[in-house]
């Protein structure tokens, strides 16, 4: 199954677990970048503001198409109990039809319930195919690594 893994990561805590589902997987890898600055305090407030307002935001320009994919992999950080800017205006962007797709979301341990069921529901078309939290991501960095590992193989018997 050709497989991409879509991130976004401000912090590099879902690109820690991108990257890890990423090479389970075999799949190609792609970052989501979020032109506007979420550094700092008044980034971190304004991208609290852009994802509670549903706001889009300026994403870079992506080099991988779904299309070309059998399975794609999402994968935000929680955003008050929502995905990312980057990720939702990417989920907005693209059309799903026809393909598998799966949703990790990494958190503090707040709302995720909240921001996957949010995730899933922009994402038009695809056939949702398994979901995944991975809470706090460094601080029980082996027993998330396992749990990784579980999901990649429910994934990968899809
Ligand atoms: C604006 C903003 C809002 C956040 N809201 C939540 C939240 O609702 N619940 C939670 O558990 N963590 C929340 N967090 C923490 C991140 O989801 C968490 O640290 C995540 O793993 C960071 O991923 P990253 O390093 O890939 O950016 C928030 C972080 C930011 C910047």
């Amino acid at each position: 199954m050709k497989t991409l893994v879509v991130y976004y990561s401000r912090t590099g805590k879902t690109r820690f677990v991108a990257e890890k589902v990423a090479s389970e997987l075999k799949a190609d890898i792609e970052e989501v970048v979020d032109l506007k600055s979420r550094s700092g305090r008044f980034g971190f407030l304004k991208a609290g503001y852009d994802a509670t307002r549903g706001n889009e935001t300026e994403i870079g320009e992506t080099k991988k198409s779904p299309s070309d994919f059998d399975l794609i992999v999402v994968g935000t950080p929680v955003w008050n109990s929502r995905p990312a800017s980057a990720i939702s205006t990417y989920l907005k962007r693209n059309d799903f039809a026809g393909k598998k797709v799966a949703v990790f979301c990494t958190n503090e341990g707040m709302g995720e319930e909240k921001a996957v069921d949010r995730t899933k529901a922009l994402i038009s078309n695809g056939d949702l195919a398994g979901e995944l939290v991975v809470s706090r991501v460094f601080e029980n960095q082996e027993e998330n690594e396992s749990k990784i590992s579980d999901w990649c193989n429910k994934l990968r018997s899809l």
